[in-house]
């Protein structure tokens, strides 16, 4: 690759958030239309690394990607020859600017959250010893609140300067603007780090639409972030209650919250569904509770988030008390799960919460056959998925578990061709033309959140 004259920016750590934040930052362009940057993403040999990095040295995007806007700019960064992926970690040597998207690791225990130090830190080490002073190294990971401080400014040669900056992008349709149209907020070690993270970001960030928030330290940036996640997977766990409730007495909650969402002050409440997966909201919220101890020695029980990630990691099993109160057993039972993810439109299925409900449902005697148009293998439960629309026939209940684009716009009574499984819309994934559908065609049909008057 001609590396020209412009500054080198290496990511490191090309998984879902890595590879399309390389992606952004070769899609910056100077006034004159020419990129702003030399991009180099860099992974770790295991065949996962070398595949990602492969992919998008072949232009290709290494997850199933709904966003076409993601898939163009990688075609542009293709054309313009300033996004180039490797597995050398010499290349850190070249770097302007280092941006690290590598994971932090946290195993959840409800009452001490252990943090997996040691593998962030021999990350951070496989890079800061091949700086020069004056690279300036970005820290996009969501980590315990002080790991700036504590783990990643020990190992950095003098003179280079550390800011935090954390990531607020979302996989699915709008990937590439989440990172490029959306607000950020950061921080530096140093005045001077903070100034020269405002102004990196400033070039791959549309600003002038979205402004930067500066926080006054790696702490508080760190702790943005986390309490971020933490809100949103508290909100959730707190509406598991109220879809119960409302399954009871007979009410539809989808219909009482979006009255609620009216109200400004609560137009971000959440809504029942199957469960909370992903590699951030099943384990951020337990975050703070592990830097509390870990870093700064004190004993801080965060009860609302321990409980949240316990409710949130159940949520699933509620939905298989409903197929096993609609089918008396599952001991033998058919059963259709739609969606394995842990999102729509996305390929990610870590902690996603139909492996939850897949294993239990085996371990009860049932057959689970599985479909999601974006995962044809999936790797936590070694399973090979459907992608097409699968057979119905010997099916005793359809689970809609993940609310993909696609399933609310099947055409339900072609797609029964006659036969009459249970349904169980799980995640509000159907639309109601959908569910009077199936109970015209006399398919018994539960729903998570939504009773029966
Ligand atoms: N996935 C999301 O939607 C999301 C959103 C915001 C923030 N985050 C945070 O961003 C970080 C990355 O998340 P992700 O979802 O991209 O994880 P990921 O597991 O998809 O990708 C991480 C990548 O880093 C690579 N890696 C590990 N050690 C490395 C090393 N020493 N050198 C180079 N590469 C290395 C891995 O091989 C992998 O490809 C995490 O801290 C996560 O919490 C994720």
């Amino acid at each position: 690759m001609n590396l020209k004259s412009r500054p080198v920016v290496c990511v490191q750590g090309l998984g879902f958030v890595g590879a399309a934040m390389a992606i952004a930052v070769a899609s910056s362009r100077q006034a004159n239309g020419e990129p702003s940057f030399q991009v180099i993403g860099v992974d770790v040999p295991t065949p996962t690394g070398l595949a990602r990095a492969e992919c998008l040295n072949k232009g290709l995007f290494p997850f199933a990607c709904a966003d076409k806007k993601l898939l163009a700019a990688l075609k542009t960064c293709k054309r313009n020859n300033n996004l180039w992926c490797t597995t050398d970690p010499r290349v850190y040597r070249r770097a302007d600017v280092v941006v690290v998207d590598v994971p932090f690791h946290l195993e959840v225990r409800a009452s001490r959250p252990n943090p997996d130090i040691g593998s962030f830190r021999k990350a951070i080490r496989e890079m800061a010893g091949r700086l020069r002073a004056g690279t300036l190294v970005i820290v996009e990971s969501t980590v315990p609140p002080g790991t700036c401080e504590r783990v990643v400014l020990p190992e950095l040669p003098k003179g280079v300067l550390l800011a935090h900056a954390y990531e607020r992008v979302m996989p699915g349709k709008g990937y590439f603007d989440s990172i490029v149209n959306f607000r950020r907020a950061y921080a530096g070690h140093t005045p001077e780090a903070a100034e020269a993270c405002q102004k990196f970001l400033s070039k791959v960030v549309n600003v002038k639409k979205f402004p930067l928030t500066q926080l006054s330290s790696l702490r508080a940036s760190e702790t943005a972030k986390v309490l971020e996640n933490s809100y949103r997977a508290v909100n959730i766990a707190f509406m598991e209650e109220w879809g119960r409730f409302a399954e009871a007495i007979g009410i539809d909650l989808f219909e009482v919250i979006s009255a609620v969402r009216r109200r400004p002050t609560h137009s971000n409440m959440r809504q029942p569904g199957f469960g909370v997966g992903g590699y951030c909201l099943t384990k951020d919220p337990l975050m703070a509770k592990a830097a509390a101890r870990s870093y700064f020695g004190l004993d801080a029980p965060f009860p609302f988030c321990t409980r949240a990630v316990s409710v949130n990691r159940d949520m699933p099993l509620v939905s298989l008390s409903k197929a096993r109160k609609l089918l008396g057993t599952l001991r033998g039972k058919k059963i259709l799960l739609l969606g394995v993810s842990y999102r729509q439109d996305v390929a990610d299925t870590r902690f996603s919460p139909s492996a939850t409900f897949v294993k239990q449902a085996q371990k009860e005697g049932a057959e689970v056959v599985c479909h999601d148009p974006f995962v044809a293998f999936w790797p936590e439960l070694k399973i090979r998925t459907q992608k097409e629309v699968p057979s119905l026939k010997n099916l005793d209940l359809i689970v809609f578990a993940v609310s993909h684009e696609v399933y609310s716009k099947w055409n339900v009574p072609a797609w029964l061709n006659g036969s009459r499984p249970a349904v169980l819309d799980a995640n509000n994934v159907l639309k109601p033309a959908q569910r009077q559908a199936f109970q015209r065609m006399g398919c018994v049909l539960e729903s998570i959140g939504r009773g029966k008057v």
